[in-house]
Formats: structure tokens, C-alpha cells, sequence
């Protein structure tokens, strides 16, 4: 099974490194998207893709604007690529059997995350291969309307959308189509069922995962030129807006909860119930009264609520009383209100709050150090939301290659304790974070 902490804390020297270059600047963002699939859509397959001469190369080229092997490197390097495999293992035949199911490569609910999933056959090209996985058009969209036209000279990224090529330019948009995998949605959903029979535990952050993918395009000045430029900063606060939004939804869902007041177990935070009681937790936390309570998870909307403060303070407390009688009311009422208007605060306020922010080492140093004190004094850590604080300190570090540089030896401290959840330690976490935070005193602003 994996374990995001160990890749994470391998992969974070290079993602550093590959994010010194990156420039902050000015980025818009557009409305919130959904995927929709309208029956005049037909998937062609990667195979329509992979041709040297176009995405196949074996090298990036300098001759055209896009790197020209995106296709080799999503087949070598890129795990979505072999999603469908994944469903012909041990592990998957393991899950599938404690599921009662008798075959995960035939099951719509695995295929829906495990490939591109198209149900009508008339929708299927003729060189759509199920066993091809989650591949391009399974992000960029169903390709019929855009294959031709989209190679030639003088055709935009605009024109490109308007034929139907998926816009994963707005990071809003790009968020909700990784969540609907990773996350999960009203009509697909790694709910306890699939976790209580094997399936790994989902863990999400649009910049980290968007490095381990990995890129196959580059953000340089051309890319700017021609779409927008990238910001992790911005790419991690949006990414945790639109998962605090699918995490209400989910919890307002009929379809994950029971009668509205009690949510779907994946909706608590796993290590609650699983631990160890030989930790005897009960020694080193602080229960506010509450103790032997089920909690909600909810990393992204705890963190989001810090990661705004210094862009209105305002805001910020309106979460943090929100999050409170949420956290009050869902055993007894299923906390309808408060979720409403949580929903209506991060959609209205906080996504466009996002979209507006500066994009100066000011106002990155101030939200660094914002969620480096948090991490710091969190009180006895999950390793779910030590992981996501550990993410979003990295993202936050990556916008800036000076904050980038500084910090190295304490981010990589940090990661340090983050390598396993087995072996976990929320006082480990702390330490390092106190230290990162300590040091953050004296950002260069
Ligand atoms: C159609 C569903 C789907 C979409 C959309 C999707 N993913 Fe995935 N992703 C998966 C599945 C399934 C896996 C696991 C593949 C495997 O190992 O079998 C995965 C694996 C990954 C991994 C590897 C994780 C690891 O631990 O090795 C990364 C990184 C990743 N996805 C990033 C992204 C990003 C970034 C986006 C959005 C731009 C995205 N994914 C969109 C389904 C999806
Ligand atoms: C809501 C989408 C979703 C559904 C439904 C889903 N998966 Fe997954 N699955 C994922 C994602 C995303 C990952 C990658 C997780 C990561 O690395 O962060 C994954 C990872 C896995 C892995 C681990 C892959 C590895 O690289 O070790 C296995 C095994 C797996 N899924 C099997 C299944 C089976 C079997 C089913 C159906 C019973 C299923 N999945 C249903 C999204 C889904
Ligand atoms: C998991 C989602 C995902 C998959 C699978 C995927 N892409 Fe992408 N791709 C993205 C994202 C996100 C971007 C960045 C947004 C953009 O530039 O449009 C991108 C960007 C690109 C670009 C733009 C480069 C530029 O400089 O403008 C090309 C070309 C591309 N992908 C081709 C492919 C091809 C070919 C495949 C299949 C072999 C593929 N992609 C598979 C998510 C994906
Ligand atoms: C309300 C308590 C509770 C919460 C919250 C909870 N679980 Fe469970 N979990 C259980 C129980 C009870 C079982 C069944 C144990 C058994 O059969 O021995 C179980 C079984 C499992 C199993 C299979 C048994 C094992 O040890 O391998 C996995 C894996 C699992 N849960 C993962 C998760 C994940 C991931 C989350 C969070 C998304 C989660 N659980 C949240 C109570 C919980």
C-alpha cells in the first residue's frame, strides 16, 4: 500500500529545487467547474496521442511550445497509467473479494477512478483501451471535438476549449477534477466499506501532486504567455477551498450520511478510531470537554481557516465559529445550518478571496509563518492533518525560491516525521514544526 508521507519525503529535495525558478506573479482565476460528459463525445485513447511527431516523443523537443513527450512521460513515470493495472493485482483481488465482488477490472466502482471511465460503447473510439488507465482524455476531456484542430499553427489554448478540450488552467477547475478521484463524490466514493477492505487511505494536495505526478508540461515564460502562470501558494489555498467544499457536501450528502446526523465513518478522522491505546493519548491531549468522542475530519477547512487570516482576519473568525458549532451540532441536529453557511462562506468569500490575493513574498511570508505557528501548537497532531500542514508549509516554501532556500534543512526536518503513518509521532511533528516556526520568525519579507 502507499505511503504519500515516504514519497513525499523523498521527492522533496527535487520538488524544491524544480520550484526555485518559479516567478510569482499576477493569476485569475475563473469560475468553479464540474465535469460533465455530453453524448457527442467520443474518447479516442491515448493511442491517438502517442505518435513521435506528436506527444510521443522520447525527449522534450525545443522546436514547439510544448515539451512534445508528454505521452512517454505520463506511460514511464506517471502512476495514472497504470490505474487499471492496479485493478488486475493482489491487492485489488484482495479488496474485491472482502467486497463480494467478483472481478475489480470489471467493477464499475473501481473503474471509475481506476480509468477513463465511459459507459456507452458508442462514446468508445476505436483505439480506447480500457487497460490504458486514467489517461489524457480522462483529464483533458473527450477528444473528437479538438484532435485536429488543435495541432495546427496558430491555434490557442481558447480555441482549443471552445472544441472541447478540458480547461485545467483555472486552478479551480483543475482541484475539482483531481478531487473527484482523489476525494471522491456523490457517485463515486472510497467510503469505509472500500477502506474497511483494503483500499489505501485518500490523502489530497493539488502543487504536491501535482510535482509527484509528474508535470509533463512546464510553466516557463511562453506557458504564461499563452495561459496563466503557476503560484503553489495559490495552487495549494485553492485546492484546499475546493476540498473543503466537497467535504460539506459530503457531509450535507443524503448519500453519506445517515438521516443527515451521522455521517459516513470516512467522514471522521481515521486515527481516531484507529490507534493504539498503549499511546494512552489521554495522557498528553487536551479534550475541551469532549473526551471519547468521535471527531469530524475536516484538515482542509481547519487549515484553510489559518491560511486566510492574514487576507481577512474577518473571514477567518467567521470559519473558525462556524467550524465550531459544526463540530457542536452534527451529533444532534446533522448541523444543516452550519454546513450551509460554511458552504456559502467558502464558495462566496473565500475561493474569490483566493483568486485576489497578492502574489508578493510579503504576503507569502506572512501566510508561511501563519501556518507554521499553527502547526506548532497544534495539539497532538493526526498524521492526516500533520501530513496536510506539512504539504501546505511546502507549497507556501515553493512559491518563493528565497523562503525555499532559507527553510530547506527545517521542511526537510519536518518531512522527516511525516515518512510513515505506522510510525508516526505527533510530538516528532511538533518538534520539527516548532523549530520551522521559530526560524519563520525571521522571513525575508
Ligand atoms: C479519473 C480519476 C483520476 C483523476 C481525474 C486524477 N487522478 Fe490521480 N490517481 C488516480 C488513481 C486511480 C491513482 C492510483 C493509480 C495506481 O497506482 O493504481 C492516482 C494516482 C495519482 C498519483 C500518484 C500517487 C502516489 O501515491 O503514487 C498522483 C501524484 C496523482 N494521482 C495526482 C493527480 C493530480 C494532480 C490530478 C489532477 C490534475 C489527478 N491525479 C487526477 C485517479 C485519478
Ligand atoms: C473515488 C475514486 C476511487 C475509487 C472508487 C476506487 N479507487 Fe482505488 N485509488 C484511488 C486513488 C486516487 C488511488 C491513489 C491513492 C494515492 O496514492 O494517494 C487509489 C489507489 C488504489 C490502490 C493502491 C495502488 C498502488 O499503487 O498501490 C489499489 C490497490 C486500489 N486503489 C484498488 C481499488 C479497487 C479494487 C477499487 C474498487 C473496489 C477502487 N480502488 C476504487 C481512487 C479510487
Ligand atoms: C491526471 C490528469 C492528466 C492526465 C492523465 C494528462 N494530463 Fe496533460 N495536463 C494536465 C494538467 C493539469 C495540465 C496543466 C494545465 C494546462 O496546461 O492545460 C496538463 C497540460 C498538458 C499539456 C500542455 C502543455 C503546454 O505547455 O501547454 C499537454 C500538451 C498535455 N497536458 C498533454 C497530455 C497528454 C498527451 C496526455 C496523455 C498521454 C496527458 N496530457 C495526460 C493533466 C493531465
Ligand atoms: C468510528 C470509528 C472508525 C473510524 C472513524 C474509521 N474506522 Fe476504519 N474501522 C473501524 C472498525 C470498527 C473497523 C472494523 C474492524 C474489524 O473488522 O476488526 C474498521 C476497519 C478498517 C480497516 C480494515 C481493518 C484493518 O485494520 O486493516 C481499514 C483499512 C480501515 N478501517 C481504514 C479506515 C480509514 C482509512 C478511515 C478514515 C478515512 C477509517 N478507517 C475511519 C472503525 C473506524
Amino acid at each position: 500500500m502507499i505511503e504519500l508521507g515516504r514519497r513525499l519525503a523523498t521527492t522533496i529535495t527535487m520538488k524544491v529545487i524544480k520550484h526555485l525558478s518559479i516567478i510569482a506573479v499576477g493569476l485569475a482565476l475563473l469560475p468553479s467547474w464540474a465535469i460533465a460528459l455530453p453524448s457527442d463525445q467520443l474518447f479516442l485513447g491515448p493511442g491517438s496521442c502517442s505518435s513521435s511527431n506528436c506527444h510521443g516523443d522520447i525527449k522534450p523537443r525545443n522546436s514547439s511550445n510544448v515539451l512534445q513527450n508528454e505521452y512517454t512521460t505520463w506511460s514511464k513515470h506517471d502512476r495514472h497509467s497504470k490505474a487499471y493495472l492496479t485493478l488486475l493485482n493482489k491487492d485489488s483481488k484482495k479488496i474485491a473479494s472482502n467486497l463480494g465482488i467478483t472481478d475489480a477490472a470489471k467493477a464499475p466502482l473501481c473503474l471509475s477512478c481506476h480509468a477513463t471511465y465511459v459507459e456507452e460503447a458508442s462514446q468508445k473510439g476505436e483505439r480506447f483501451r480500457l487497460e490504458d488507465g486514467v489517461a489524457c482524455e480522462s483529464c483533458h476531456g473527450a477528444a473528437n471535438g479538438w484532435l485536429k484542430t488543435h495541432a495546427e499553427t496558430g491555434s490557442t489554448h481558447a480555441d482549443n476549449v471552445k472544441n472541447g478540450l478540458t480547461d485545467l488552467v483555472p486552478l479551480d477547475a483543475r482541484a475539482s477534477l483531481c478531487l473527484s478521484c482523489h476525494y471522491g463524490n456523490d457517485e463515486k466514493t472510497v467510503n469505509h466499506n472500500l477502506y474497511g477492505a483494503g483500499h489505501p487511505r485518500l490523502s489530497f494536495e493539488l502543487d504536491t501532486f501535482g510535482v509527484l505526478q509528474p508535470k509533463h508540461w512546464v510553466v516557463d515564460s511562453d506557458y504564461e504567455k499563452r495561459k496563466a502562470p503557476y503560484i503553489p501558494v495559490v495552487a495549494w489555498m485553492t485546492g484546499q477551498a475546493r476540498q473543503a467544499d466537497e467535504t460539506l457536501r459530503a457531509l450535507a450528502s443524503e448519500k453519506r450520511s445517515k438521516n443527515g446526523t451521522f455521517p459516513e465513518l470516512s467522514l471522521f478522522d481515521c486515527f481516531s478510531c484507529h490507534h493504539n491505546l498503549a499511546e494512552e493519548q489521554w495522557k498528553h491531549r487536551s479534550y475541551g470537554g469532549n473526551p471519547g468522542q468521535l471527531k469530524l475530519n475536516l484538515p482542509s477547512l481547519v487549515i484553510l481557516k489559518e491560511a486566510i487570516a492574514p487576507l481577512d482576519q474577518a473571514s477567518s473568525d467567521q470559519m473558525g465559529e462556524l467550524l465550531s458549532s459544526l463540530h457542536k451540532e452534527y451529533k444532534v441536529t446533522g448541523a444543516k445550518d452550519s454546513i450551509a453557511s460554511l458552504t456559502t462562506l467558502v464558495e462566496d468569500k473565500v475561493i474569490p478571496l483566493i483568486a485576489r490575493m497578492p502574489h508578493d513574498l510579503g504576503t507569502t511570508s506572512k501566510i508561511l509563518s501563519r501556518i507554521a505557528s499553527f502547526a506548532s501548537t497544534y495539539q497532538w497532531p493526526t498524521f492526516e492533518i500533520a501530513e496536510q500542514l506539512g504539504m501546505g508549509i511546502q507549497a507556501t516554501l515553493a512559491t518563493s525560491p528565497q523562503l525555499a532556500k532559507v527553510y530547506a534543512v527545517e521542511l526537510k526536518e519536518l518531512f522527516a516525521t511525516l515518512k510513515s503513518s505506522k510510525s508516526f509521532k505527533a510530538e516528532r511533528f511538533t518538534a520539527a514544526a516548532k523549530k520551522l516556526s521559530a526560524s519563520v520568525v525571521r522571513a525575508p519579507r
